[in-house]
């Protein structure tokens, strides 16, 4: 069932020089990994993990273009649309697992490691930035889970990307789940099948409607909004577009962007 509400923002929290979590009274059952759409009133609607869901709700998002900026300029007492919740969430399963984490993705992944820690599952975290200072959920991930951190620039951790560490993170989990750019989860996916532990991914595609129903998000005959976002391995593994296009707002096949260096 679909929810929609105007909601007043009660809280704001700057994580990084480009991150803020809106904490916001949303009461509707969600599981770590849906989303909900957000509407900034006269601006956009908007794709959003929940970033918190146990002790209190709220969505952490990173400025990138037009409709985050308005949402960026919001002050507690502003009021913003929510609908949802959507899609699939994470299915944690086993005695220990593995997250992997670059940029935004941690807003999708907290939750589940949460809800892992809270059912006494070990969880070991490999969370990547470009800077230090850009790293999500630091103290966060710090208390949850045995936590390794990369940074582009080496100001904090191993110099390079959290890629380059998992393949030894790797060893004794149950399963890995990951949210970040897409060419860091492409060659974690890679990564986990060789070595055959189950993995998922959270992935990012253009939605608009975020029912199923404007085919926007298509990724290989699947919809993001509705059989996402979260898929397994071997989804990924049959997907020709994962890791290679993308779609625009028009619904346009195109590349996908790539970061200057390669994951
Ligand atoms: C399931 C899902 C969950 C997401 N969760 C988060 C989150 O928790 N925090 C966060 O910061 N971001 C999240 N995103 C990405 C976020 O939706 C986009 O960054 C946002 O919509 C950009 O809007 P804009 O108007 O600021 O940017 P624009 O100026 O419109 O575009 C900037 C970039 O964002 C992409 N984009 C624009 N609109 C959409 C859209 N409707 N859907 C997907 N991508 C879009 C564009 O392709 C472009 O690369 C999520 C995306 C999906 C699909
Ligand atoms: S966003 Fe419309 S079908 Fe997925």
């Amino acid at each position: 069932m679909t929810n929609i509400e105007i909601l007043e923002i009660d809280e704001i929290v700057v994580e990084t020089p480009t991150i803020k979590t809106f904490f916001f009274d949303w009461h509707f059952d969600i599981e770590p990994g849906q989303f909900v759409m957000i509407w900034v009133p006269g601006v956009d609607e908007m794709p959003m993990s929940l970033s918190y869901i146990y002790d209190k709700r709220g969505i952490t998002v990173r400025n990138v273009g037009e409709g985050t900026k308005a949402l960026h300029s919001m002050e507690p007492g502003d009021r913003i649309g929510i609908r949802g919740p959507y899609g699939n969430g994470y299915e944690i399963k086993g005695e220990k697992i593995l997250a992997v984490v670059g940029g935004i993705g941690g807003a999708s992944v907290l939750p589940a490691v949460e809800k892992a820690s809270r059912e006494n599952i070990e969880v070991d975290c490999a969370l990547g930035a470009k800077t230090q200072k850009e790293l999500l959920f630091l103290d966060r991930l710090y208390d949850l889970t045995n936590l390794k951190v990369a940074t582009d620039d080496g100001s904090m951790g191993h110099p390079g990307f959290a890629t380059d560490i998992c393949e030894e993170m790797m060893k004794g989990v149950d399963m890995v789940i990951t949210c970040g750019p897409e060419p860091m989860m492409k060659r974690i996916v890679q990564m986990a099948i060789h070595k055959g532990v189950p993995i998922q991914a959270s992935l990012e595609r253009y939605l608009k409607c975020g029912l199923g129903l404007c085919g926007s998000c298509v990724i290989d005959g699947e919809r993001v909004c509705v059989e996402g976002p979260v898929f397994t391995g071997e989804e990924l593994n049959n997907f020709e577009e994962f890791g290679k296009y993308d779609r625009d707002s028009s619904g346009r096949k195109k590349p996908l962007e790539r970061p200057k260096q390669t994951y």
